[in-house]
């Protein structure tokens, strides 16, 4: 058998270990041959490939990143290049494709498997917001690396006797705010899930100074949004591939409360830094987990379908069911940190 492999979209820690993990199966196990495209779609539109053997993926397990690169794609462009894909794939020989990506890549692979190609998705990304995987490799280091960074942020807060608002990642979704605001004890989270009261928010980080406290650390999701008509926000614009691009939730909120509180704030944008680097020991072993089943798949002809964990087990689940609606924070998750609005 020949597959293609490619990582589209934001990388995310675990893309080398799906990609180490598809090439030893495929080839170690299956004798098959692996291609890799490189950023992304492009590298499929444009047929820029190369070969991956087991030399070209040792060592590889640990690091972050993706050794194929990664893009993001506007889904007209890809629409346009469905015929160019098919014929890249014949002319390529090979009888599967496996994207590895998030939200907007599977969507692409359900475009791309609707119209007769090969696919086999695999979910990635830090967010945690594909429906039907319970988890997502990379969101565990995500998490890690936030609730470390908060856990520091904490000491010279208090040194300072400030409010620090530490915005994470989380476009849509308000996973890497709720587990490491939980994780590091934060003393409000705030979720796109539940639109926020800027009224409510102050009195909750006031209530904490009225009782003696010093400082207080508020985590906010970057697409965290006011409840309409509570206060001024800036929502920013949208970017090229129709992405919002975000104003600032933290340096609003940080003004806002500064203004509200009479305390210092300072806002904290953690970014890239929670996608960077190497995995944790369970994105290595999810993500290993997933390359292993979808060669798997691959083998028994099971396309249009994507690898997902349900509980323990590996499961497969349609493209189709996957790219329906995102996996938001259910309120009575929300519900369960104790220092919710
Ligand atoms: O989707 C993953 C993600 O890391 C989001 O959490 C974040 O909003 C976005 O990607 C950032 O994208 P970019 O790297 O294009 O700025």
């Amino acid at each position: 058998m020949r597959i293609g492999v490619l990582t589209s979209g934001g990388d995310c820690p675990g893309l080398n270990a799906v990609i180490r993990s598809i090439v030893h199966r495929a080839v170690a196990d299956h004798g098959d041959e692996v291609v890799g495209f490189h950023d992304g779609w492009r590298g499929l539109l444009e047929a820029d490939y190369r070969k991956l053997d087991l030399d070209a993926v040792g060592g590889i397990l640990a690091l972050g990143g993706t050794i194929l690169g990664s893009s993001r794609v506007r889904p007209e462009h890809l629409r346009d290049g469905v015929e160019r894909a098919r014929g890249h794939v014949a002319d390529l020989g090979l009888d599967a494709i496996i994207p590895i990506g998030g939200e907007g890549t599977l969507k692409a692979a359900r475009l791309l498997s609707d119209a007769g190609l090969p696919i086999v998705g695999v979910p990635k990304t830090i967010d945690n917001d594909i429906a039907s995987t319970d988890v997502t490799f990379g969101f565990d280091t995500a998490v890690g690396v936030a609730t470390e960074a908060l856990d520091r942020l904490k000491t010279t807060a208090e040194s300072h006797q400030r409010v620090l608002i530490v915005e994470v990642m989380g476009r849509h979704t308000g996973w890497i705010a709720l587990h490491s605001g939980m994780a590091a004890g934060a003393h409000a989270i705030v979720v796109p899930e539940r639109p926020f009261d800027i009224g409510e928010l102050a009195e909750l980080v006031g209530r904490r100074f009225q009782a003696g406290k010093r400082f207080a650390i508020v985590v906010v999701a970057e697409g965290a949004k006011p409840r309409e008509g509570s206060m001024e926000f800036d929502i920013g614009g949208k970017d090229v591939y129709g992405h919002e691009r975000f104003a600032g939730v933290a340096r609003q909120l940080s003004l806002e409360l500064e203004e509200r509180l009479g305390k210092e704030a300072r806002p904290v944008i953690l970014g890239h830094v929670q996608r960077g680097g190497t995995p944790t020991a369970y994105d290595r072993v999810l993500a290993t987990r997933f390359g292993w089943h979808a060669v798997e798949a691959a083998h028994r002809g099971d396309f249009g379908m994507m690898t997902a964990l349900r509980g323990t087990q590996i499961v497969l689940t349609s493209l189709a069911e996957a790219v329906e609606h995102l996996k938001t924070v259910p309120m009575e998750r929300y519900a369960e940190a104790e220092c919710v609005l």
